[in-house]
Parts: C-alpha cells; structure tokens; sequence
C-alpha cells in the first residue's frame, strides 16, 4: 500500500488521456464506446485528485490534431463535452473546484463554447483545486501565439525587449498563471509529449502506465502519486545542493 507525504502532494498533475480507442477495439466495440468509458475515468480522477489536495489538474482531453479525426468521432468528443460540463456543474461547486481551458477555444462548436465559458464564470470563486481542461491544444501553436503577442508588444512599445524573460513569455501561454506541472502522466504506454505543455515541462516528472485511460482508476492514480513522491527532483542542482536524500533510484 502506498505511502503518502501530504508536504510532497505536487502542486500542478497534467494528464494525456490515450488507449480509449485501443480500450474499445480490445472489446470488440467501436471507438466511441472507450471515449464514453473514458469520461468515467475522468469523474474518478478530478475526485482523487480534489481528495488528494492537488491544487491544479489539467486533463489533454482534445489536441489540435485531433480535428483531423473521422467527423462522427469528432461530434461524439464534442458532445461527451458538453454533456460532462453540464452534469459536473453541481459536483464542481460543491467541492470548491474551479473550471479553467486552455486552447484554441474558438474552434469549438457554439454550444460546447457557451457551456464551458458559463462554467468557468460560475465556478470562478471556487479555491480547493482548479481543473484545466487542454481543448484544441497545441503546445507549439500556444508557443507561437505567444510569441506573436510579444513581437506585437514590442512593436507598439508597450514590451521592451530587453525585459524579456521567462517568466514574461509564460505570462503570455494560455497557461498563465499557472504552476509548472510538477507530474505528467500518460496512459497507454507511448513515451512522447504529443505537442502537450512543450514550454511548461522542461522539470516535470514522467509517469507512464501500460492502462488505458478508461482503465486509469484510484488505485492507478495513487501509484502515480507515490512513485512521484519517491523522485528525486533536483531542477540541475547536485543531490547534496538539494539536502541529498537518498531516493529509489540511488543516493
Ligand atoms: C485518446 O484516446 C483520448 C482522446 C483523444 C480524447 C479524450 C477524451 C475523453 C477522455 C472523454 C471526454 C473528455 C472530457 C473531459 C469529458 P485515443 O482515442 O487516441 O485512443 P487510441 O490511441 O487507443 O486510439
């Protein structure tokens, strides 16, 4: 059984949802039935993770990619969408959970726009934990956009050149505001950031699991946790510079 260091809960945990098509073909049924199984994984993880006192969850729940997708599927991501914000309102004010998207948001369809954009208004005083969903993400897009707006500032003078930095081009990412991930997990095995929180993650843990995401339970979850609570993160520093713990990968 895991153990649990509520000092070393990580701040941010992102989250690339894969397998749910690999979940459905498995059982002999068709895509869309792993999307609608996935969205139940995605109920059981914003309530771990809530439980678990993580103040920010980002769940990759739509790429830009993915719009190349069949168009039926593409409708069917959209409506799990919508349905999953309009049935999660009641459940987000209760427990205190904010709603945040990060995205090209102007590419979703009208309806999904007009929920999510209520959602966010009215959970916005929520404090306990903020869910970010990732829509019509692109890591490298976002990367881009931010930088166009900072080429755009310095043309009009409101942004000197010399005083860009780091933390001035993060305030321009659609995640602006936000902690680095501390924790990135994956679900079925594939070992790639696929255009995810390019920026972001230059020190963020890795977690990859074989499951799929519908099969991504607590149980899943809490092991994450616990093997990021066993890392070493030392950000470039020696072991000694950083109080020198011994971890399970060495001293
Ligand atoms: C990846 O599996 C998953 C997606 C592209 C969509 C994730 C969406 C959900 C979990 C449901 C809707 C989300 C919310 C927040 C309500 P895949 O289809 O690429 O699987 P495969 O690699 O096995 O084909």
């Amino acid at each position: 059984m895991a153990i649990f260091h509520p000092e070393k809960i990580p701040t941010h945990v992102a989250i690339i949802m894969d397998g749910n098509g690999r979940w459905a073909k498995r059982r002999g049924m068709p895509r869309v039935m792993g999307h609608r199984q996935g969205v139940k994984a995605v109920r059981s993880t914003v309530r771990t993770a809530r439980e678990l006192g993580i103040p920010v969850l980002t769940l990759y729940a739509f790429s830009q990619e993915n719009w190349k997708r069949p168009v039926d599927e593409v409708n069917t991501l959209m409506n799990l969408l919508y349905d999953y914000l309009k049935s999660e309102l009641d459940e987000m004010l209760g427990n205190q959970i904010s709603l945040r998207a990060i995205g090209e948001l102007d590419r979703l369809p009208d309806r999904v726009r007009q929920v999510l954009a209520e959602t966010i208004e009215k959970t916005s005083s929520n404090k306990k934990m903020i869910l970010n969903l990732a829509l019509s993400y692109g890591s490298r897009q976002e990367i881009v956009v931010a930088a166009r707006k900072i080429a755009e500032g310095c043309l009009k003078g409101t942004i000197d050149p010399k005083n860009i930095n780091q933390e001035l081009f993060s305030s321009f990412l659609y995640t602006a505001g936000l902690p680095d991930p501390d924790l990135i997990i994956r679900t079925s095995g594939e070992m790639r950031l696929s255009n995810f929180l390019l920026f972001q993650s230059a020190y963020s843990e890795f977690y990859i699991t074989p499951s799929h995401w519908p099969d991504f339970d607590r149980k899943e979850f809490l092991e994450a946790i616990h093997q990021f609570q066993k890392r070493e993160r030392r950000f470039g520093q020696t072991s000694e510079q950083i109080g020198g713990q011994c971890t399970a990968r060495g001293c």
